[in-house]
């Protein structure tokens, strides 16, 4: 593998970040950080989407300008993303210039090849979702279904793009490479909605949306904001429509979109029709998540049940985002709706992160000084009978994440985790010791903390600072890759003293955790 490159879908900044922008974010840097254990070359790319009728309203609602609003929130989303480690290599604004320069270029040469043209046209125009709704798709109350608002009435002459020209090379597409659209059971749906698509309008009047932008030698047009946005993906890494730079030619095509499940028609269908019209391959995935919802309910103002991640990380007086991280990332088997609730999050990393993988290591550091003075001898040394169950949990990991499934991936490390436990329990090293069995003692705790270095390099991505703490304990190498793993992690001599031991990851509950936040 010699590059990897992806995305997130860019967030909206009429409000600030939530859960579920935090959702998607964690779990793109957690594929991230897993693929930067297989490759050298990683790019991560996240931003805004700042233009559009909703911004404009937005801030004329709130008495600014609507690029003092996108100023303000554009900042909350990169304080939040810095507080949850998502370690973005590019964060991209829609209003950053040579994005709106880009973007106007492609509207221009789609037009003057035929594949824009100007139409007279009246719709039903919902802002929520930046669209043109069929009005068969509409609640019996004529509201749009994901919003529940009424759409406004749009009679405009605006540019159009011919989808339907595209329509059967996209169907042929979808149907020739099952993994374009994952998880695979929404490539139906996506080819059920191709069956009726129509052109699309790709402008509206300046006279309605002043705050886009402008259709070049046409001024009383702004292009339509997914053009715009959607086009962040190839404007991020320096895509013009004269010359490629040396960042586009590497890193294009994608290998993954990482977005919601509202906004799968977007990225499935308008989006490849753009990169078909601009001769340019299409991305090798796209992977939609499902939804969060807070204790069982959708998340809305109105019900002003809106959570905040950085809010999460203060009122557990957390050190580190990892908890939240791991909680999120594991919310959901791939593809499908999760939930946040702050008791079953506690309950859960308890259980996981201190209880079963932090104890673990623990314990047995805290045995190798209580027997061996923190030595570990020539003869600890031997067959380990773990060593199989955990370089086959590497390869299930991976592909797992080839698969975008990172819960699922999540669940096989805590199995390591419980089997590695298991082994402890079976194996009681403390009876040994009182037995004085001192090698085969050594060689339990040894075979244990062997184990501990490819758990620590599993759950990097998840909790990186947690799997730092185990590494350092265990003076192992986290920047290891994967391929370069083996049972035999451990180096002979002395590893560590009573003092360094410390525990990885402390009960949210507990005083201790309590005490250590507040220091
Ligand atoms: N601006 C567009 C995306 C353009 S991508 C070229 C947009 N923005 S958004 O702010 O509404 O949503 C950004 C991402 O957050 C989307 O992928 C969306 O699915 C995701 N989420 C928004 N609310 C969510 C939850 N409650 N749960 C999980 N993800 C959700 O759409």
């Amino acid at each position: 593998m010699e590059k990897y490159y992806l995305t997130t879908a860019i967030d909206y900044v009429n409000g600030a970040p939530h859960i579920g922008h935090a959702y998607e974010k964690i779990l793109t840097d957690i594929i991230a950080k897993h693929y930067s254990q297989r490759c050298d070359d990683v790019f991560f790319l996240t931003g805004t989407d700042e233009h559009g009728i909703k911004i404009q309203k937005t801030a004329a609602a709130q008495g600014k300008t609507p690029k003092e609003l996108c100023d303000e929130n554009s900042q909350k989303f990169k304080e939040a993303w810095k507080a949850l480690d998502i370690d973005y290599t590019k964060f991209i604004r829609t209003t950053d210039d040579y994005h709106e320069k880009a973007v106007q270029h492609i509207f221009k040469k789609l037009y003057e090849q035929g594949d824009i043209y100007k139409h007279s046209y009246e719709g039903l125009y919902c802002s929520g979702c930046e669209c043109f709704l069929n009005p068969k798709d509409l609640t019996e109350d004529g509201l749009c279904p994901d919003h529940l608002k009424k759409p406004e009435v749009v009679s405009e002459e605006n540019y159009f793009f011919k989808l339907t020209k595209y329509k059967d090379a996209i169907i042929k597409h979808i149907k020739e490479h099952p993994d374009f659209i994952l998880p695979e059971f929404r490539a139906n749906e996506v080819l059920h909605q191709l069956e009726e698509i129509q052109d699309i309008s790709v402008s509206r009047a300046k006279s309605n949306v002043q705050w886009g932008i402008d259709v070049l030698g046409d001024e009383d047009q702004s292009i339509y904001v997914w053009i715009d946005a959607l086009s962040n993906y190839i404007t991020a890494i320096g895509y013009n429509t004269e010359n490629a730079s040396d960042d586009f030619k590497k890193y294009w095509p994608v290998d993954v979109h990482v977005i919601g499940k509202d906004i799968l028609k977007f990225h499935s269908i308008y989006w490849p029709a753009f990169l078909m019209a601009l001769d340019l391959p299409l991305p090798k995935h796209i992977f939609a998540h499902g939804w969060i919802t807070i204790d069982e309910t959708k998340m809305s103002k109105s019900l002003g049940n809106v959570v905040s991640p950085t809010s999460v990380l203060e009122n557990f007086n957390m050190e580190h985002p990892d908890a939240f991280r791991y909680y999120m990332a594991s919310s959901a088997p791939c593809g499908r709706d999760g939930n946040y609730s702050d008791e079953d999050f506690k309950e859960k990393v308890n259980a996981h992160l201190a209880n079963s993988m932090g104890n673990l290591l623990n314990r047995t550091l805290s045995m190798l000084v209580k027997y061996f003075d923190g030595e570990v001898k020539a003869e600890f040394k031997a067959e380990n009978p773990l060593g199989k169950k955990a370089l086959g949990t590497v390869q299930i990991v991976k592909n797992h994440f080839d698969n975008f499934e990172i819960a699922e991936a999540a669940q096989e490390i805590i199995s390591l985790v419980d089997a590695t436990n298991k082994y402890v329990q079976d194996n009681a090293p403390w009876t040994l010791a009182k037995e004085e069995k001192m090698v085969e003692c050594g060689q339990v705790l040894t075979n244990v903390l062997d184990i501990m270095c490819i758990i620590a390099s599993l759950i990097y991505p998840y909790c990186p600072n947690i799997a730092k703490d185990m590494a350092r304990q265990l003076s192992f190498d986290l920047s290891t890759k994967l391929d370069d793993l083996t049972a035999d992690n451990i180096k002979v001599g002395k590893l560590i003293e009573k003092e360094d031991i410390k525990p990885v990851f402390l009960r949210l509950d507990s005083e201790l955790a309590d005490k250590s936040a507040k220091k």
